[in-house]
């Protein structure tokens, strides 16, 4: 009996353990499930957070397809519009003239001053109509030391002149280039661009086509322009146009090639010019140096590359540079990668020999033979200019080096700007007034309507 009671104590503790235990496992359980509860409720959350991104992705993608659509479409309508600036742009160029003028007057210099009242760098003879950017007028001058001699023939008083664009001494190299800078973009667009600096010796021709390289302000015409077109070329980019860039820069002395780019010594090295194909006007250099160039400080290098090319020919020949043409040329291909247009532009820039007439220049021997070359070439350029202008049959184009050089860059497929400069001098007042009366002639022309050259 005892051992009974002492079994059923023992099983009742073993039960009473049993229930805490299944009191505990209880208040575990009913934890357990609270957090299973919060966890669904976490994940119900999470299901709907994820069905809004769901949603809000399809929406985004659909936003993104739009937004595509209409990048095209600009893109598009960024094509048609680079389309219609270049027609508009040439309309604009059409309007003014395939061929004009620019007429520029540097100042007085250094002791070119001396005796001037208050060292006044503007010529007294020489005057620019304040409301009117076209106009000069030349009158003779009084004080000039010609006056005795040269009062009569010339005749008396003033002579007015108009040209597209006259520039006073003060103007500066960025003034003129803004008026030149439509050109090079021309260039670009597939046209042949020939801009040529005409002017007697010291007139300032090289400064405005070359300028002072190292000074940003006084940089001229060919560095300005080699930068518009690095920067255009870069714009265009966006419309799908790739550019191909090649230079090349010689000069023409007594009727002779030099290359200016070249790494020979051999200055006997011949370059004639020639038909590129029997078919073609285009006429090619014989061993003439093309570099292809990617940026505007490569052309810098080989602007200061031609500059010491040159200066070594002027050691041996006084003055060599002002007796001979130079002639700088950017070939531009350009090919859009979107439309498959292609364009083939030439930018020319020529800065010519000094202008001065023979009796002038008092010249002999070696001296003569340069000056009947160069006078014969400019009067040649003249005649070109005139038959492109009369329609004439026979353009004589072969009667001197430079025209047969630039026939392709001078016809009705061409954009000529032929840019004046004048030495404000008194003294010069005889060779001023022959330039303006060479530069009337050449305004008086209009060559056709330029052809853009697409393949
Ligand atoms: N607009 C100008 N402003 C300041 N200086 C100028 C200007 N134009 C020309 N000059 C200076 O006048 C001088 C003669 O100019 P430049 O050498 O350009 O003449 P050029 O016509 O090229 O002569 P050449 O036929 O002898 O080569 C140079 O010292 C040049 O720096
Ligand atoms: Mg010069």
């Amino acid at each position: 009996m005892a051992q009974l009671r002492e079994t059923i104590n023992r099983l009742e503790k073993q039960v009473s353990h049993l229930r805490a235990d299944t009191k505990e496992l209880n208040a575990q359980m009913e934890d357990l499930s609270g957090k299973l509860h919060a966890k669904e409720a976490t994940i119900q959350d999470l299901r709907s957070t994820l069905q809004d991104r769901d949603s809000s992705i399809a929406d985004l993608e659909n936003t993104v397809a739009e937004n595509k659509a209409t990048i095209l479409d600009l893109e598009a309508k960024l094509r048609e519009g680079e389309r219609m600036r270049k027609v508009l742009h040439n309309t604009v160029l059409e309007l003014k003239g395939n061929i004009r003028v620019f007429c520029r007057v540097r100042p007085l210099l250094g002791e070119e001053l001396a005796g001037v009242p208050g060292d006044d760098p503007d010529p007294q003879h020489i005057v620019f109509a304040f409301n009117c950017i076209s106009f000069i007028e030349l009158f003779f001058p009084l004080q000039s030391i010609l006056s005795q001699t040269i009062r009569g023939p010339l005749g008396k008083g003033k002579y007015s002149f108009h040209f597209d664009q006259v520039f006073s001494p003060s103007s500066t190299q960025s003034v003129v280039f803004e008026e030149i800078s439509q050109l090079v973009q021309s260039a670009l667009d597939g046209y042949q661009v020939a801009i040529f600096a005409y002017g007697q010796t010291g007139s300032g021709k090289t400064f405005t086509m070359e300028g002072v390289q190292e000074d940003l302000e006084q940089r001229g015409m060919i560095p300005r322009s080699v930068e518009q077109v690095f920067a255009s070329a870069e714009h265009l980019r966006q419309d799908g146009w790739k550019y191909e860039l090649q230079v090349s820069f010689l000069e023409i002395y007594n009727e002779k090639i030099r290359d200016l780019l070249t790494n020979s010594k051999d200055q006997e090295v011949k370059h004639e010019l020639k038909m590129v194909s029997p078919n073609s006007p285009e006429v090619m250099v014989t061993n003439l140096t093309y570099v292809k160039v990617n940026s505007p400080q490569q052309v810098f290098g080989l602007l200061k590359k031609a500059s010491t090319n040159r200066a070594v020919a002027e050691t041996k020949m006084n003055e060599h540079s002002s007796r001979s043409h130079s002639v700088f040329r950017l070939h531009l291909k350009g090919f859009n990668s979107v439309t498959h247009e292609k364009s083939a532009g030439c930018l020319n820039m020529i800065d010519l020999a000094g202008s001065e007439r023979l009796k002038e220049s008092k010249s002999e021997g070696e001296r003569l033979k340069e000056t009947k070359n160069i006078n014969s070439s400019l009067a040649n350029l003249g005649n070109v200019i005139m038959a492109l202008a009369n329609k004439d049959q026979h353009v004589p184009y072969r009667n001197s080096k430079l025209t047969h050089l630039l026939s392709n860059s001078l016809g009705g497929s061409s954009k000529v700007l032929m840019l004046l400069n004048l030495n404000p001098r008194e003294e010069c007042f005889s060779e001023t007034l022959n330039s303006l009366r060479f530069a009337t002639k050449v305004n008086n022309c209009n060559i056709g309507t330029a052809q853009k050259k697409t393949k």
